[in-house]
């Protein structure tokens, strides 16, 4: 077996697609040949943007509406990609909620709402994708603060280290025909409501003292997909933040 997978002529489908992060990820898999079903909740005059840029790039491209919070939609999506894609090689979870609530603030509700979009719809994605007995790869997004304390983001924080669990279990349970890795971006992009400032001003908490940009966590996801021989790994795309954590494994 190659220990790099040709990933030109392949299907992937990304959740949150239509922007940001999601977005240029989207366009990385295109120029390397992906033909690609979009995903996305609200942004749909982005997504359709996108599609013609992605299209550009002489691949297919489907997109697939779902609400992540409501499990019926969850659970339908894999097949409505399938139905409107093909056959997938690879999903990508990068769809998230990011609030704000500290732990006395946090209510049940938001806990459970950030559980359910952040950490269980990939996981049913990824069981969903696996049951359709192919070879393939998944990329799920976690964030470098899952190797520390993320004391403003207390529901998402939970979250993302659930879904760090769910990528090791499932890369143990899915193997040896489906790889499952992840990415952990550091500072990339500022929050909705707050400009580059924030970015700025927080540079100095990583080793490499600046910002990164989507590109680069796109560019992450491209080696994890074509490294054949890598499973259950996380690349932390964050300047170093994660070697400042508090582990607590
Ligand atoms: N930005 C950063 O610097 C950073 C840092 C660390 C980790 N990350 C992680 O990297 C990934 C991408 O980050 P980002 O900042 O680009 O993400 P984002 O803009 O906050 O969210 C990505 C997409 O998630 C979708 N989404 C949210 N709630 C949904 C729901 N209920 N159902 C379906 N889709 C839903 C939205 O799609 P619609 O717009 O179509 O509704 C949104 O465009 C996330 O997993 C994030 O946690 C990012």
């Amino acid at each position: 077996m190659s220990s790099i997978v040709e990933l030109r002529g392949k299907t992937a489908l990304i959740t949150g697609g239509a922007r940001r992060i999601g977005a240029a990820t989207a366009l990385a898999l295109a120029e390397a040949g992906v033909h690609l079903a979009i995903h996305y909740r609200a942004s749909e005059a982005d997504a359709a943007r996108l599609s013609d840029q992605v299209r550009a790039h002489g691949v297919r491209c489907a997109l697939v509406r779902a609400d992540l919070a409501q499990s019926g939609e969850v659970a339908a999506l894999i097949g409505k990609a399938v139905d409107a894609a093909g056959p997938l090689d690879i999903l990508i979870c990068n769809a998230s909620i990011f609030p704000e609530a500290t732990l006395r603030e946090a209510a049940e509700e938001n806990v459970w709402e950030n559980v359910r979009i952040n950490a269980l719809a990939p996981m049913r994605l990824g069981l969903d994708f696996v049951a359709q007995g192919r070879e393939g790869c998944i990329v799920n997004f976690l964030d470098t603060m899952v190797v520390d304390y993320d004391r403003k983001h207390v529901p998402y924080h939970l979250s993302k280290r659930m879904l760090y669990s769910i990528t090791r279990m499932m890369a143990l349970e899915c193997a040896p025909k489906v790889r499952v890795n992840a990415v952990a971006p550091g500072l990339i992009l500022p929050p909705e409501g707050k400009d580059e400032d924030y970015l700025a001003g927080l540079a100095h908490s990583n080793p490499l003292q600046r910002y990164g940009d989507a590109r680069a966590v796109a560019e992450a996801v491209l080696f994890l997909l074509r490294a054949a021989f890598v499973t259950g790994q996380v690349i932390f795309v964050d300047g170093g933040r994660h070697l400042r954590g508090r582990v607590y494994d």
